[in-house]
């Protein structure tokens, strides 16, 4: 008998698109100084600490990297207010994401996902052959009650955006507090807050209480949103104790660089950067609300450095349109959001120029 040589479920995956680089769009369309509003990166550039600190230690890449990343432990414990053992430092989130699925999920097991948020989830839950359910938002927000209905005796793993990447909204520390309550112990749920840094509504949850108190609740934060290191790939999630050694087994070796690890550390000290990030991430977001609300364009609240334009017919011919004027956003139709597209909150100058283009382009 003839064996295959993929299994089912690789071949079923369908692959991430992520958005378009810049080199791709100046080479495809020979433009130069296109802007890039697609990736949810920060418009300000690296954070300058962590550029100096990787020019510093530049010399020492013959060496492999501390595979246990002991000082950016040492240093986010000491500001979380956590131990070094609650935490794990990876090639971005995306890295811990997988190891998530890879450490929780047996063959038999489901994980429970939201309909439109972040795809690597269903990714990494694919790439394990885990089961899966996907639950619809509700007005553009994760549906935790409908999340908990789904919960079968087969379900150990759920994953939550908060914020919901493409949605820009969130769910309160209330809405999340009612929602653990009501699970069972034996769920492992995985937190994604990646644009934590953003948010100023003082209704988003303390999940790092559910760490402290040892409950099954793994927490995920990034380098690559306001700390501007997104092409670096560091990121870190935070569990108890006994969770962290679980998924510490089935990381990859050496998965953060030495440069990575440097700018990383270098980075969190770089307040004077994360506050202006916020500033122009804030006012930044009010210019565009009042544009697009000037042209009658929906919009989702968004709490996150991204918007999330809502339109009456599929806007596929519009992102292609903005494309050739040089501005790339996101198309969300493999996020199953048809009508929708998403546009990363730039500088002044970026989302003038965003702006200009949409008008010319509705034209
Ligand atoms: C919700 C969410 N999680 C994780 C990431 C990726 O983070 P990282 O660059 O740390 O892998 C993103 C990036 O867009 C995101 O939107």
């Amino acid at each position: 008998m003839k064996r295959e040589l993929v299994p089912e479920h690789i071949k079923k995956v369908i692959p991430y698109l992520p958005g378009k680089p810049l080199s791709e769009v100046e080479r495809e369309l020979g433009l130069k100084d296109v802007v890039k509003l697609a990736s949810n990166e920060n418009p300000l550039g690296p954070s300058p600490l962590a550029v100096e600190a990787i020019s510093k230690h530049i010399n020492e890449v013959n060496f492999y990297p501390d595979d246990g990343v002991y000082y950016l432990r040492q240093k986010l414990a000491s500001i979380l207010n956590l131990s070094m053992d609650q935490l794990i430092i990876g090639n971005g989130t995306t890295d811990i994401l997988g190891d998530i699925a890879r450490t929780f999920l047996g063959p038999e097991d489901y994980a429970i996902v939201a309909d439109q948020t972040f795809l690597v989830y269903r990714l990494a839950v694919q790439a394990v052959n885990g089961n899966l359910i996907t639950v619809p938002l509700k007005n553009y927000t994760y549906d935790l009650p409908a999340m908990a209905k789904a919960i079968t005796p087969h379900t150990k793993l759920i994953y939550i955006a908060n914020p919901n990447n493409p949605t820009g909204k969130m769910v309160t520390g209330e809405q999340l507090d009612r929602f653990l309550n009501s699970i069972p112990e034996h769920i492992v749920v995985a937190v994604d807050e990646a644009y934590y840094e953003y948010i100023e509504d003082p209704s988003y949850p303390d999940s790092l209480k559910y760490v402290r108190e040892g409950r099954p609740v793994i927490v995920l934060r990034t380098f690559s949103k306001i700390f501007g290191l997104a092409g670096l790939r560091i990121g870190y999630a935070m569990a108890n104790e006994e969770l962290i050694r679980y998924i510490i087994k089935v990381k990859c070796l050496f998965n953060t660089s030495h440069l990575a690890q440097v700018g990383a550390m270098a980075a969190l000290d770089d307040h004077e950067f994360i506050n202006e990030g916020k500033r122009v991430n804030r006012e930044g977001y009010q210019f565009l609300a009042e544009e697009l609300n000037k042209l009658k364009i929906k919009f989702i609240p968004s709490v996150g450095n991204f918007i999330l334009l809502i339109f009456q017919e599929d806007p596929y011919k519009l992102y292609e349109k903005l494309l050739r004027k040089g501005v790339i956003i996101r198309p969300l139709k493999k996020w199953n959001l048809p009508q929708e597209l998403r546009v990363t909150i730039g500088t002044y100058q970026q989302n003038l120029r965003f702006i200009k283009a949409l008008k010319e382009s509705l034209e």
